[in-house]
């Protein structure tokens, strides 16, 4: 039987991205996904072209599921999970949706500051609260948030992006001792620079400087998070913990 059969895995942003990959491996492993995103037609596509039905047997009634959801928004995320609920109870949580607005804190833009706060670090807390119910009232789950490395390094351009990546560190730090005795992990991955629509700006000149940086040599690829997702998920004596996962950049 395939090491995750009979699971349900929630991936807030597993529409492109990290999120996409850690959906993708997932579903390989045997379970079944929901992915949340605010876009109906990626959804759509990610549903039908990327992760196809869990077997050629399986009904559609029980294939993967895509739900239009802004995780910024507490009554959308509660509504979601709310009808998830009637489907399966959440094996898993990895929560990737995210965004980033650069800019130096002297010019950045008061909505952009807001939407990186909503999105970033009110999404995973509106995400976190509605999922732990479910899972401590099972008393069985496994959250991972995706931080990142600028999250505990700090980064030029990236005051507020930082501030949402920090935040959610001691949030999870914090949801693991408030979850612990109910048999619940939680986990933050950090990566360095992935290879992903939101490094795609990055002009190449400064790619190759953060591969110079990088004991690897490389850029990292979503499937590089995904993997370390897949081990927090099944690791069941480690929680409250940050997974750096940046190919050696932060060293
Ligand atoms: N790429 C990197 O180098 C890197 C490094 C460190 C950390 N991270 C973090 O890793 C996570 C994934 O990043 P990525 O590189 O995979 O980014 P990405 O390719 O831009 O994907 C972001 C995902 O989040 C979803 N999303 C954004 N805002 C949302 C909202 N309000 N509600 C629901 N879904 C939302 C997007 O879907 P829609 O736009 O359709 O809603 C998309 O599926 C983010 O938290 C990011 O901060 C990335």
């Amino acid at each position: 039987m395939a090491p995750l059969a009979n699971t349900l895995t929630l991936v807030p942003g597993g529409t492109r991205g990290i999120g996409l990959a850690t959906a993708k491996l997932f579903a390989r492993q045997g379970s079944r996904v929901v992915i949340l995103g605010r876009d109906l037609d990626r959804i759509h596509h990610v549903l039908d072209k990327e992760l196809g039905p869990i077997s050629p047997s399986t009904s559609p009634a029980l294939n993967h599921i895509g739900l239009q959801c802004d995780v910024s928004k507490q009554e959308q995320v509660d509504l979601t999970i709310k009808e998830l609920s009637k489907v399966a109870p959440i094996d898993f949580l990895i929560h990737s949706a995210g965004i980033a607005r650069d800019a130096l804190l002297m010019a950045h833009k008061a909505e952009d500051i807001e939407s990186v706060i909503a999105t970033n670090l009110m999404g995973t807390i509106w995400i976190n609260k509605a999922v732990a119910k479910g899972m401590m009232r099972r008393k069985k789950g496994a959250i991972i948030n995706i931080s990142s490395v600028v999250g505990i390094q700090g980064n030029m351009g990236q005051t507020v992006y930082s501030a949402s990546k920090s935040a959610i560190i001691g949030f999870s730090k914090s949801l693991s001792k408030e979850l612990g005795s109910r048999g619940v992990t939680v986990n933050v991955i950090a990566p360095g620079y992935i290879d992903t629509d939101m490094t795609s700006s990055i002009t190449e000149v400064r790619k190759q400087e953060i591969m110079a940086k990088t004991s690897l040599g490389r850029l990292g690829q979503p499937e590089d998070v995904a993997e370390a997702a897949l081990f927090l998920a099944q690791a069941k004596f480690i929680t409250g913990q940050v997974l750096v996962v940046d190919g050696g950049l932060s060293l």
